[in-house]
Parts: structure tokens; C-alpha cells; sequence
């Protein structure tokens, strides 16, 4: 009633997190952006044939970029807001973009990847974080994984840019693959002016006319005496009096016992879905099939290649609309072993094939078999397949969702930092031990997947949630800490959990909960 076509597009909750999300495709094409191009002659020849440990410093360029942003992208979403920050990061990813498309050498690429690489680092912790306070708790989950999609889809849309842009007999090559990357960054850049701040930054800056005019918009069409509304700025208004009231400087809260364990346990998930193995393929998978001598030309190799990435934006989807469903630790325990257990056989069929030292100095190999060869590749699509619709999207929801909101920035800093970390780390070893250790490369990360397997089932805590009326339930932030407070292995029951917070704050909070969830979406 009343409310103009651009209202209703900025405020909806899915077009707020879907366009913040772009910054997601920014993500996908800096991952993407080498792994087409360092394949071909052109970038070979113009970049005089970087060796191993150079090649692993221009791709790591990047990954330490996106360490320090993430890092001390806390500081400016906190004081700037998550809005301007995200704008602040895109001009930042344009100008890495024109330098690396406009790189007459190592040097200015390196720049230009560092840049680029800063930005994505801030991104990617700034826009989980954008999301989850404009979101509905109950779909915060979906939205997180939203930014997950939009990452495979950068990373798609990269390769195959990369694949045409080879057929140019020159720089263009890499030229263009390097300077289309701005246009998502553009994008975001002109249209995140119009949408709204996130409506707990802006009541936390004790702006809380206009946290409740954006509440009105999003979650109550406009009227601010909704009752979804009125109960969000409640509980809004409560955490911050709490927050006052116990004086807590917010970054130093990460220390208190009951917070400390939950922030190891997110940035070693961060951890662990680096050491899935995932970057190996997402990095490196044109190597990897040279290596193997899958194909028989540049193009073929490169497009069984591609494939990879067109089954990691399909198979992103399934998480996309079930993950609330399965649950955390089940999916995290499955896609673990399934991605083990493809990257043994991946190994141990590359250990049958007949080794030999190329004209290049490199370790090749040949598969007389061509069955076994097929095998390998069908592994490989296998294992991309199950990180997709697991560990993927996974490794960006949990971290967000244990955490109070008033230390959720820098926990999530912290494990979106580990996470770059061990990608930056990834990105160095990762040819170094394709030659040193050849097939023991994939048995060694068929290992640490079955340890993360082992660790998920031991330690970790269900934080699904529960349900009602076939619509999915988080838990509200003080039912979290019970529920990291029982044993990991035992599903927390909700009556449970229930019945301890009324035993401890002496309310009953029964029926809030289920009025709460069943007024949603
Ligand atoms: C990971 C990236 C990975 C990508 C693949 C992300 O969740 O953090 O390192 O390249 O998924 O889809």
C-alpha cells in the first residue's frame, strides 16, 4: 500500500542480501582469476615462465591481501558502518583490477592482486556479517549460503572467461579476464547507496529512530508498530542495555571462558575447510590434469577442467535450500568423509600411472588405461561436488551464527582470517607438492578430511536449531549458550533448553519462541 516499486526492491530482505552478495562474485573471480590463465602460453611468455615458488607468490599475493583486510575489516564495519565499508572495499577492488588488467610485469601484478585481494578480505567478512542482521534469524542460514553461490558463480563465470579469452593470440589473454572483474565490483559500487544501513549497526551507533524506520521497511512493510518489528527493536534495545550494563568492551568479551572455546571452534572450521582440499582443484586443477595428462591439447584439458566449476555452482544449490534440514554437524561429518574418500581413490589411481621427469624439468605422468583416467577426472568432479553442498557453505554459516552479536564482528574476523590464511599457505605448497609428493598430495588431504570428520563428530555442537511448523528455528543467542554448553555429540533438545532458561532467568519463555518463529516469511 503505498510504498514505491524501489522501496519494495531495496527493502526486501532477499534483494538486500542477494545485492550485498555480489561482493561474493568479486570473491569467486579473484579465486578463478589464475587458475585459466597460467595454463596458457600467453601469460607463460609475457611473465617469462614464473617458476613454482614464483607462481605461488602471484597467486598468494591475493590470499595475503584477503588475510590483512579480513583482519582489520572489524574496525571500519563497526565505525563506518557495514554499508559504507562494502562500498569502500569495491572502489579498492576497481583500482586492484585496472592494475592487474594493466600489469607490465610481476611487480605491478602483485599490486594489483594485494589490492584486490584487501577488498575480498574486507568483503568477506563484512557481507556474512550485513546479511545476518538484515536477515530473519530463521532464514540466516539461506542467506549466508547465498554469498557461498554467488562465489561459485564467480568463480565459474571467470574460468570460462579465461577459457574464451585464450583464443586471443595475445596479452588479452589475461588482459581481459583481469579487467572484467571490476564489472561486478562497479556494480555494487552504484547500488549499495540505495539500500539500507543494517538496523543493529545503526542502533548500536544509538541512531534508533532510523533502526526502527529500517526494521519498518524490511520486516514490517512500512509500519513500525508491526509486531515482528516491535519485538526485533525489544530485543535489540535489550542486548545493547545488557551490553552497558556489564560494561564489556565488545573485542575483549572474545576472552571470557564461554566465548573463547566457541571462537577456537569457528576459526578452526575456517581451518578445516582450507584443508578439504578444495583450493587444490579450485587453484590448481589445470596442473593437476596436465600432470595427469588428461586431454590432449591446451583446450581440452582446460575444459574438462571447467566442468569443476559449473558442478560446484549446481551442487551449491541443494545446501542453498536444504542445509537448514540436514544440520550442521551431519552434513559437515558426510561431506568430510565423502570428500576423504574421493581423494584416496583420486591418489591412489594417479599412484598406477607410469612416472617421468618431462623436457621441463617436471613430474609427469601417463595412464595407459584410459578407464582409470576417467576414474580420476569423475573423483575429481565427485569431490568438488561434495565440498559444494557441505563444507562450502558450511564454513561461512557456522562461525556466524555462534557467536553474541556484540563480539560476532571480530569472531568472525578472526576465523575468516584463518580461513585466509590457509588458503594463502595452500596456494604456496600446493605445486611444490604436486612435484615432491605427486599422488601423496591427495592421500595427505584424504587424511585431514577424515580427521576433520573425527573432530566435527567429538567436538562440535548441532546449532540447526529447530522446528516448527516445517519452517526452520535458530536458537535465540542465550539458548546458544546452553547449547554449548551440553555434550557436542548429544542433539540439544529443545524443551530442554526451554526449561534450563526459565530455571535460570526465572521467565518462561515458551511462548515467545513460537510466536516469534511462525510469524516469519
Ligand atoms: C572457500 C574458498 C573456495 C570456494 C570454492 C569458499 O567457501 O572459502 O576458499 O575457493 O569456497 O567454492
Amino acid at each position: 500500500m503505498g510504498r514505491s516499486l524501489r522501496a519494495r526492491v531495496t527493502n526486501n530482505v532477499y534483494m538486500i542480501g542477494g545485492f550485498a552478495a555480489i561482493a561474493g562474485i568479486m570473491f569467486g573471480f579473484d579465486i578463478g582469476s589464475n587458475s585459466g590463465v597460467i595454463g596458457t602460453t600467453q601469460y607463460r611468455e609475457y611473465f617469462d615462465n614464473p617458476s613454482d615458488l614464483l607462481q605461488g607468490g602471484i597467486n598468494g599475493a591475493l590470499s595475503a591481501g584477503c588475510f590483512v583486510g579480513a583482519l582489520f575489516a572489524g574496525f571500519p564495519a563497526d565505525r563506518y558502518s557495514r554499508k559504507f565499508t562494502l562500498i569502500a572495499a569495491s572502489i579498492l577492488f576497481v583500482i586492484g583490477s585496472v592494475f592487474q588488467a594493466a600489469a607490465n610485469g610481476v611487480p605491478l601484478l602483485c599490486v594489483g592482486r594485494v589490492l584486490n585481494g584487501l577488498s575480498v578480505g574486507v568483503t568477506s567478512m563484512v557481507v556474512p556479517l550485513y546479511q545476518s542482521e538484515i536477515a530473519p534469524k530463521e532464514i540466516r542460514g539461506r542467506i549466508v549460503a547465498v554469498q557461498q553461490w554467488s562465489i561459485t558463480w564467480g568463480i565459474m563465470i571467470s574460468f570460462w572467461i579465461q577459457y574464451g579469452a585464450q583464443f586471443t593470440d595475445s596479452t588479452a589473454a589475461f588482459r581481459i579476464p583481469w579487467g572484467v572483474q571490476a564489472v561486478p565490483a562497479i556494480v555494487l559500487l552504484s547500488g549499495m547507496w540505495a539500500f539500507p544501513h543494517s538496523p543493529r549497526w545503526l542502533a548500536d551507533k544509538g541512531r534508533m529512530d532510523e533502526a526502527i524506520q529500517v526494521l519498518a521497511e524490511i520486516h514490517g512493510e512500512g509500519d513500525v508498530h508491526h509486531p515482528r518489528v516491535q519485538m526485533e527493536i525489544q530485543e535489540i534495545e535489550a542486548v545493547i542495555k545488557f551490553d552497558k550494563e556489564q560494561a564489556s568492551h565488545r573485542y575483549a568479551d572474545i576472552f571470557k571462558p564461554q566465548y573463547t572455546y566457541r571462537a577456537f571452534l569457528g576459526i578452526v572450521l575456517q581451518i578445516w575447510q582450507q584443508l578439504t582440499g578444495m583450493n587444490i582443484i579450485m587453484f590448481y586443477v589445470v596442473l593437476l590434469f596436465e600432470q595427469a595428462g588428461v586431454g590432449d591439447s591446451q583446450e581440452s584439458t582446460l575444459v574438462s577442467s571447467g566442468i569443476n566449476y559449473v558442478v560446484n555452482v549446481v551442487m551449491t544449490v541443494p545446501a542453498i535450500l536444504w542445509v537448514d534440514k540436514w544440520g550442521r554437524r551431519n552434513t559437515m561429518i558426510f561431506g568430510a568423509l565423502a570428500m576423504s574418500m574421493f581423494l584416496w581413490v583420486v591418489g591412489g589411481l594417479m599412484s598406477q600411472g607410469e612416472w617421468y621427469i618431462a623436457e621441463n624439468g617436471k613430474w609427469m605422468m601417463n595412464i595407459e588405461d584410459k578407464n582409470k583416467s576417467k576414474g580420476m577426472v569423475a573423483c575429481v568432479y565427485l569431490f568438488v561436488a561434495s565440498f559444494a553442498c557441505t563444507w562450502g557453505p558450511l564454513g561461512w554459516i557456522y562461525p556466524a551464527e555462534i557467536f553474541p552479536l556484540r563480539i560476532r564482528a571480530i569472531a568472525v574476523s578472526l576465523s575468516t582470517s584463518a580461513n585466509w590464511l590457509f588458503n594463502w599457505i595452500l596456494n604456496f605448497v600446493v605445486p611444490m607438492l604436486m612435484q615432491r609428493i605427486r599422488f601423496g598430495l591427495y592421500m595427505l588431504f584424504a587424511g585431514f578430511n577424515f580427521l576433520m570428520a573425527v573432530h566435527v563428530f567429538i567436538a562440535y555442537p548441532e546449532t540447526k536449531g529447530y522446528t516448527v511448523s516445517s519452517q526452520h528455528a535458530m536458537w535465540t543467542l542465550e539458548e546458544m549458550d546452553i547449547v554449548f554448553e551440553q555434550n557436542p555429540r548429544k542433539k540439544v533438545d529443545r524443551a530442554f533448553v526451554e526449561a534450563e532458561l526459565a530455571r535460570r532467568t526465572g521467565l518462561d519463555h515458551k511462548e515467545g519462541s513460537i510466536e516469534k518463529t511462525e510469524n516469519i516469511v
